[in-house]
């Protein structure tokens, strides 16, 4: 019988193996946790974490599933080794004060060399060294010989959800790829010959956030089996990405390259792997309601996107490409998880715009990082960084990564150094700045000398960003698609004051547009608002601002009309006439004046003539 199973075939027989031993099949969590502890899921224990520790009752004393997981606390890992992700699934059986140590570790083995037909003579496991019941059991009821029971420290072999939590020993099965090496050399740590793919976890204890361990009130088992890592054992692939489970994104994106991923150099390769590897993470982070921002899991989301985007450019994928690769996702785990096709066009659209913002961001900063890289022998300053961290959006880990790709470090404390100075540049002059304050403006003013009036003469000036504001607040930077205020040192715009409403016109930069829909102006400093069509703008940029034209002669001949028509009101209609209001706009104006009586039509028509003739005598 071949033993070739596909990712599907394997999570069904795991469930099914326990469904019939009285084991509840139950859904997979969201990957947005319901413990505060964590930021995601990061393992298939966490839904039970609060039966585990007894504060919530069990509606079945057994239970099996296959749990989404995100963890990236390996992430520099991914692509390079053989098995390494941000996103698994983990299968897992789940005992809450029922079975325990020797039933999970029979089952275990049943479902591993009876199920999966995994040959014993490939099999080794590890217990914790002082857990000598794990131990025996393996070696007198299951029959492996001692010397391939390894006894591990805590490091590896006890088992902890987080900082505190329920923990206990655990005691993992390894497959060996290498069983012709002998058992003489038998090293768990050799990912070359071995790979972990089960591990029991015994779990009776509480640790606290001293470290102290407390009994639970049961002794319960949570087992975690790697979906991933059984599929490349039964699929004989040389790593997991080339399973049924993600080849197909990776090849996506090899087609996309157009490379041949089996002629491909390693670097290549690696690129192609953490795009499908983080493909599938962003997909279900977003089916599961996130979405990126600068903060926790959001932050997670837009750095894997971030990189995905990357190493998409880095193997010659030219634009954006993103949405093709997560539609092989969104295809390839749809049966499951229903729902990352019931969120498909929340999730393009999400990735679209997020990729969109950080091809920008790319765009800017190849060029300086070039430089940079030129310029260093072996490290990247902290300077250097900060500067492509702050004025062109480059996260710290993207610069370490690139830095790493040339064998070059980063000065990370230098770095945090610029930050910590950055930070106190901008405690001083705008911490406390929130326009949607009354009385802030005036604070503003504090920091920033009033912006310089160029508009009498000039169209168009070249100025400074003293300030960029997003909802009224001041913030260092603001990137494309913000609605914003920017302050100028000095600017050709015209702000909205006697009636002439402010001018309309663009702010322009490196790569940035910034179309100007209105200005105001308080305590002598102008207010530019509008929208960033492209790029970022940051305090400090230098810019180019430039009004429209048209719209500026429009007003300003609607403005002269107004003093036109109220000369000619007095003229023809009466002298005591005066000015109660008035607006002036692009488009037209509106006079307001006192008068006690309607005017006749043929003062009107009056009125009209008078105003056109002193038009056509084009006074100076
Ligand atoms: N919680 C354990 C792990 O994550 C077993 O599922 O490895």
């Amino acid at each position: 019988m071949s033993n070739h199973l596909s990712g599907s075939e394997i999570r069904q027989r795991f469930l099914d193996f326990f469904a019939a031993r009285n084991h509840k099949i139950l859904p997979s969590a969201s990957l947005v946790p319901e413990d505060p502890t964590v930021l995601l899921t990061i393992a298939g224990m966490l839904p039970f974490k609060p039966i585990f520790l007894g504060q919530k009752t069990p509606e079945f004393p057994r239970a099996t599933t296959s749990q989404k997981c995100i963890r990236t606390n390996d992430i520099e890992n991914v692509g390079r080794t053989a098995r390494h992700h941000t996103f698994f699934e983990m299968l897992g059986n789940f005992s809450f004060g029922d079975y325990f140590k020797e039933q999970a570790i029979a089952w275990a083995w049943e479902l591993s060399t009876e199920v999966f037909n995994l040959p014993p003579e490939r099999l080794v496991v590890s217990v914790f060294k002082e857990d000598e019941e794990a131990f025996a059991i393996w070696r007198d009821k299951i029959g492996i010989p001692a010397h391939r029971i390894q006894k591990m420290g805590e490091a590896d072999n006890f088992w902890v959800s987080g900082p505190t939590g329920p923990c206990g020993p655990c005691s993992e099965i390894y497959y060996d790829f290498h069983p012709e090496l002998g058992d003489k050399t038998i090293d768990l740590e050799d990912d070359s010959r071995f790979i972990e793919f089960y591990n029991l976890v015994f779990m009776q204890y509480n640790r606290d956030a001293d470290g102290n361990l407390t009994p639970l009130a049961n002794k319960n088992i949570d087992t975690g089996m790697g979906l991933e890592r059984m599929a490349q054992i039964l699929q004989k692939v040389a790593n997991n990405y080339e399973t049924d489970l993600i080849f197909p994104i990776v090849a996506e994106a090899a087609r996309l390259a157009a490379i041949d991923y089996q002629k491909a150099d390693e670097k290549t390769k690696v690129s192609l792997k953490v795009i499908g590897d983080h493909v599938r993470s962003v997909v279900h982070m977003i089916a599961d309601g996130i979405s990126a921002s600068n903060t926790d899991r959001g932050y997670v989301l837009r750095r894997l996107i971030r990189r995905v985007v990357r190493h998409g450019r880095l193997i010659g994928i030219e634009g954006q490409f993103i949405t093709k690769v997560a539609e092989i996702a969104i295809a390839l785990s749809e049966s499951v998880y229903g729902n990352v096709r019931e969120r498909e066009t929340v999730i393009k659209a999400e990735l679209e715009r997020e990729e969109a913002r950080f091809l920008e961001t790319l765009e800017r900063g190849e060029k300086l990082l070039e430089s940079i890289l030129e310029k260093e022998k072996s490290q990247i300053s902290g300077v250097d960084a900060f500067t492509l961290y702050d004025t062109y959006g480059f996260p710290l880990e993207l610069t370490q990564e690139i830095a790493e790709e040339q064998g070059l470090s980063v000065d990370t404390a230098g770095f945090e150094q610029e930050m910590k100075k950055q930070q106190q540049r901008s405690k001083a002059a705008h911490e406390t700045i929130d326009l949607t304050v009354q009385g802030s403006l005036d604070k503003l003013a504090e920091h920033i000398h009033p912006t310089e009036f160029l508009g009498y003469t000039d169209l168009q000036a070249t100025a400074t960003v003293t300030a960029v504001l997003v909802a009224g607040k001041t913030v260092e930077s603001a990137a494309a698609g913000t609605e914003v205020q920017v302050v100028l040192d000095k600017t050709p715009f015209y702000a909205e004051s006697g009636g002439q409403i402010g001018d309309k016109g663009y702010l322009t930069g490196d790569n940035l547009l910034i179309r100007v829909e209105d200005v105001q102006k308080e305590s002598g400093i102008f207010i530019h608002f509008g929208r960033i069509e492209r790029g970022i703008v940051t305090t400090g940029d230098t810019i180019n601002a430039q009004i429209d034209r048209s719209c500026r002669r429009r007003a300003q001949a609607n403005h002269t009309a107004t003093h036109l028509l109220q000369s000619a009101l007095k003229k023809l209609v009466d002298g005591g006439i005066s000015q109660a209001g008035s607006l002036v706009s692009f488009e037209r104006l509106r006079f307001d004046f006192n008068c006690p009586r309607s005017l006749t039509s043929s003062e009107l028509q009056q009125v009209e003539e008078q105003i056109n003739n002193w038009i056509a005598e084009a006074h100076e």
